[in-house]
């Protein structure tokens, strides 16, 4: 009977193979992250996803131990489920159990131990960190679009930043994660590009134009069904509409505010909102720094691009309170400057390997085009130091903004003496 067995076996998996397969999943915890939450030194936020009808899942916990003795003293709790079965855009069937877990009530400045799942299927147990409670010196990666090629291209660009900050706090992404919003292949990409990393190192981002999808018909536009049952992000939008898009985070003395720029571009109500939002949080920032986030660039570096509208309608509010940072993406260049004295630094950054030319940028003490980058940001008490890397590990970019006492920061330009890397029209990659 063997052969008929082995037999049966392989004709399955042909078939498997001939029928398009979306979004298969297994019984065991996929897709395992971790996020930020708007405590970072008490609590931590975990998503995973199985195969449908996986029915109840847990997250276990426990302070770390020098040996294997965490085991013992690991709290369960349990997860909130979603079944999702719903049809893409791009017709890919999606049928998952999605799981949601916050944990609380941790010790700041602590290293835990953690896995997801349940009986018969849990993930590895792996290691997380709480932050510590006051301001104190930690260094954050600040990525731009990955978009494309996610898994392979974006993903080997990811992977360096992360070999070259092994200690990095979070990594925040600013938008265009994917290239198209619900796509779940394309999502399953981008959570293949570092499956340890991204269950190890808490990450937060912000929606790009390419998380958001208008269905045929549809007045209005939808973020990726995607977005809210993978992540779990700072729960403290404005408004439910912009529940987990538009939130602050406080860590070690530095506030990260996510806006959601391509709502504000596509509903006047949803930017007065998110204006009227942006101002109390910057008005009632309890940190030493701030640093604002969003997908699209105030400041454009791309050919034939301006977000003028943008500009007009947050600059006088950045400026008003002394924002310091101001992280974007979407346009797949590089450009760093400060085109006001006392006004935040703005940055636009690509890590992926979808490349634009360059438009006029009189704005910016240092750009480029035609490269991937990273970005460490090293926060501490008074000094905030930011490196560009290529993906070659090369430093193309450094800046340092000195802020002992009240704002604006002091700017002191550390850009290598190298050539900027200018993509021309004609030059082959
Ligand atoms: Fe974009």
């Amino acid at each position: 009977m063997r052969p008929f067995v082995r037999l049966g076996a392989t004709a399955f998996s042909l078939a498997l193979y001939a029928t398009p397969v979306f979004a298969q999943t297994s019984n065991l915890p996929e897709r395992v992250i971790v996020n930020l939450t708007d405590a970072p030194a008490t609590s931590l936020a975990f998503n995973w996803r199985a195969a449908p009808d996986s029915g109840d899942g847990f997250v276990e916990y426990a302070p770390l131990t020098p040996g294997p003795g965490f085991v013992q003293q690991a709290v369960r709790l349990p997860a909130q489920r979603t079944a999702a079965a719903f049809k893409t855009r791009d017709d890919q069937d999606v049928s998952a159990e999605y799981y949601s877990a916050r944990i609380t009530g941790l010790t700041p400045a602590s290293q835990y131990a953690y896995r997801v799942g349940k009986e018969g299927a849990w993930s590895p147990w792996r290691q997380v960190r709480t932050a510590a409670a006051e301001a104190k010196p930690f260094t954050f990666l600040y990525m731009g679009d990955v978009q494309n090629d996610i898994r392979s291209m974006g993903g080997h660009a990811v992977r360096r930043a992360l070999r070259e900050t092994p200690d990095a706090a979070f990594m925040l992404f600013t938008g265009d994660l994917i290239n198209r919003a619900d796509n779940d292949v394309e999502w399953g990409e981008w959570f293949d590009m570092a499956v340890d990393r991204i269950a190890e190192t808490p990450s937060l981002m912000t929606p790009g134009n390419h998380e958001y999808t208008k269905p045929q018909g549809a007045i209005a536009q939808s973020l990726a069904r995607q977005w809210r049952l993978q992540f779990t992000l700072p729960d403290n939008a404005p408004v439910e509409a912009l529940k987990e898009t538009v939130y602050r985070v406080d860590y070690q003395g530095l506030r990260l505010i996510s806006l959601d720029a391509d709502m504000m571009d596509e509903s006047a109500e949803s930017a007065r909102a998110q204006i009227a939002w942006l101002e109390r949080q910057l008005a009632e920032n309890p940190g030493h720094w701030t640093a604002v986030f969003l997908h699209y660039p105030l400041y454009s570096t791309a050919q034939g691009r301006d977000q003028s509208e943008l500009r007009a309608a947050l600059q006088p509010l950045l400026d008003k309170y002394a924002v310091d940072l101001v992280l974007a993406g979407h346009d797949h260049t590089y450009g760093r400057g400060r085109p006001h004295a006392a006004g935040p630094v703005y940055m636009v950054s690509n890590v992926g390997p979808k490349q634009y030319p360059l438009g006029d940028l009189s704005w910016t003490t240092r750009k480029g085009s035609g490269i991937q980058l990273y970005q460490q940001v090293e926060v501490s008490p008074t000094r905030l130091t930011v490196r560009a890397y290529t993906v070659d590990g090369v430093l193309y970019d450094a800046f340092q903004l000195d802020k002992p006492g009240k704002a604006p920061a002091k700017l002191v330009d550390l850009k290598p003496a190298t050539p900027e890397l200018i993509l021309r029209k004609d030059d082959k990659q």
